[in-house]
């Protein structure tokens, strides 16, 4: 080793030791007749102290250097006169007795600090020298702690570790797929998986019932915040077990991630059923970290001549706890909030439950203060109270008022960090109409089974069809989602017909999955969770890029490599691959 310890570890116990260290040029000052370098390294910070007098060589060498050059220092650890209470390694200095340069750095194009100067695609196109800062380091080092946890918690239950393949085959459903062309069979591509979801259900089929895998997945879809077109799932599955068992499994791993990694004893997760999800939030994947349940107000609003109402076919609100002193201002900058294209509602409806117990709305000339008394009392408000109010097409409408509660939930304050509600949204529905393609979608996906005691209406009325599928939500991310999967080849056979494909489309793309069916297939079900978004959830940020060490910018681009990026004529020639101009 070129050193004997790390720049994170010196302190007191240390004084009067010889030590050597390596590291990167923070900082370097001149006080008096004192030369100080901070030196860096993974692990801390250490401060060296040349005194310019005594070791005048030093301090000439010192001056040729300049911010993360890498050196090489030996010397004596020191109790320091003045101590920095802000660093562990605030009490002691290094005496240098001798500083060798191991390596120039050019100057970076932004500083390592905590706080730099760089903005964010500057700091991804020098994404090497981003990961020197603590606030990156520390995202990595903390989404390494979840992993191990997770692979301790899943190793020590019975859970094998099996890779699957990255080049397979493209399919048509779930979001677009990253095709890798292939250079032996020209005109035939591979795709990157979405997810395992067909390998790992093989493999319950080969009766390895217990099995994970910390996998990278690939989907060509639009980037937020929280998705990337490369990102990590932990993904799951085991065999002879119902919903019960996947959910009491993995509630059991989230208890044991959050005790190891941030010391929280969480609650027993609660759970909601699709449908209440939807109708009290909004939302499948609700913050629970506040109320401000959604209260129908149709009986109550609809028999007045407010037209707008009385068309509609949901009028819903949300009660704003002691909001009433909302200003005109206030209200409207809600109003606009909810009429931005984004959220795209044609006006908002409010009423204030004044302190003297009189109500003042913004339809007064509709409703008089009897009717909005009613109101008040359906939405559970008191005097002090903010009642806000949507109407429109019932999902529409519920979209548009859960974007306005979590705005209201975020002015509030009550979306705070820190604190963690987990919840399980089960009973999915198994399918979703699509009036454009005129056609089902699977909801999860097509390997998700109906409940059993609804398999009749698939011939019926497959949209009333609910699924044994499931999600588990952390303040408002869907972290993973799962389901319990068809294991009989009739009825997979059946979905596929539902999900318009044609019996020569479905041999065609699934005839491998149909086939396994034949061979003693157990009953099996799984679910994966985005590990990326897992950690930046149980951080409290929203962002999935700052756990990932060479995350694609907005435009999945990766600004450091420079890819995606054009490649030789003579190797599109081999893939028999032409551009069109
Ligand atoms: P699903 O598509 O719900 O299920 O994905 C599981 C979880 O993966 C995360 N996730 C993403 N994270 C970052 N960027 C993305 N683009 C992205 N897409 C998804 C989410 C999500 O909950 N095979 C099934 C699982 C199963 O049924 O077992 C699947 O992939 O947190």
């Amino acid at each position: 080793m070129l050193r004997t310890n790390t720049c994170g570890e010196l302190n007191l116990d240390h004084v009067g030791q010889t030590v050597t260290l390596c590291g990167w040029i923070q900082k370097i000052r001149k006080l008096g007749g004192m030369t100080f370098i901070d030196l860096r390294d993974r692990y801390g910070i250490t401060q060296l102290a040349i005194n310019s007098e005594t070791h005048e060589e030093f301090a000439k060498k010192v001056e040729k250097m300049g911010r993360e050059w890498v050196i090489k220092v030996t010397g004596t650890v020191t109790e320091r006169y003045s101590k920095n209470k802000n660093i562990p390694t605030g009490d002691i200095e290094i005496i240098v007795d001798a500083i060798d340069v191991l390596n120039e750095s050019a100057i970076p194009p932004f500083t390592i600090e905590d706080e730099s100067d760089g903005g964010e695609e500057l700091r991804l196109k020098y994404r090497y020298l981003d990961l020197r800062r603590n606030p990156v380091k520390n995202n990595l080092i903390f989404r390494h702690k979840m992993g191990i946890e997770i692979r301790n918690y899943l190793n020590n239950i019975g859970f094998l570790d099996i890779e699957t393949p990255f080049l397979i085959r493209s399919t048509p459903e779930g979001a677009r797929d990253f095709i890798v062309p292939s250079r032996v069979s020209p005109g035939e591509f591979y795709a990157l998986p979405q997810s395992p979801q067909t390998f790992k259900q093989l493999l319950m089929v080969s009766g390895y019932d217990r099995y994970f895998q910390i996998v990278r997945c690939f989907r060509d879809e639009d980037l937020r915040a929280d998705r990337q077109p490369e990102f990590t799932q932990i993904d799951c599955e085991m065999s002879f077990i119902e919903q019960e068992d996947i959910l009491n499994t993995f509630e059991g791993l989230m208890q044991h991630v959050f005790k190891k990694v941030k010391n929280i004893d969480i609650d027993p997760i609660q759970r909601i059923t699709y449908a209440d999800a939807m109708r009290l939030y909004g939302s499948d994947k609700p913050d629970l970290r506040f109320g401000m349940e959604f209260v129908e107000l149709n009986d109550v609003m609809q028999h007045k001549d407010f037209k707008i109402f009385n068309e509609a076919e949901l009028v819903v609100g949300v009660m704003a706890k002691g909001c009433a002193h909302y200003t005109r201002k206030q209200l409207d900058a809600l109003t606009d909030f909810v009429r931005r294209p984004q959220i795209g509602a044609a006006g908002l409806v409010y009423v204030l439950c004044q302190p003297d117990g009189t109500f003042k709305s913004s339809v007064d000339k509709f409703y008089d203060q009897e009717d909005l008394k009613k109101v008040a009392q359906k939405a559970g408000a008191e005097a002090g109270d903010l009642i806000l109010i949507l109407s429109g097409k019932t999902e529409k409408t519920q979209k548009q008022l859960c974007e306005l509660r979590l705005e209201m939930g975020k002015q509030l304050g009550l979306r705070q960090a820190g604190v963690y509600k987990l919840l399980w949204v089960v009973d999915f529905p198994l399918l979703e109409w699509d009036d454009e393609t005129n056609r089902f979608y699977a909801k999860h996906h097509m390997f998700t089974a109906p409940k059993p005691e609804h398999e009749a209406l698939l011939d019926t009325n497959p949209i009333a069809v609910n699924a044994n599928a499931y999600d588990l939500v952390i303040n408002g991310t869907e972290v993973g989602g799962g389901s319990i999967r068809i294991h009989n080849r009739n009825l997979q056979n059946k979905m596929f017909q539902i999900l318009g494909f044609s019996q020569e489309q479905a041999d065609y793309q699934f005839g491998f999955m149909l086939s396994a069916f034949q061979y003693g297939c157990p009953p099996h079900g799984g679910i994966a969770f985005g590990f990326d978004r897992l950690c930046s959830v149980l951080s409290d940020t929203d962002s999935i890029r700052d756990f990932i060490a060479f995350p694609k910018n907005n435009s999945a681009r990766d600004t450091m490599v420079n890819a995606p990026a054009a490649v030789e004529n003579s190797q599109l020639d081999e893939l028999s691959i032409q551009i069109k101009k």
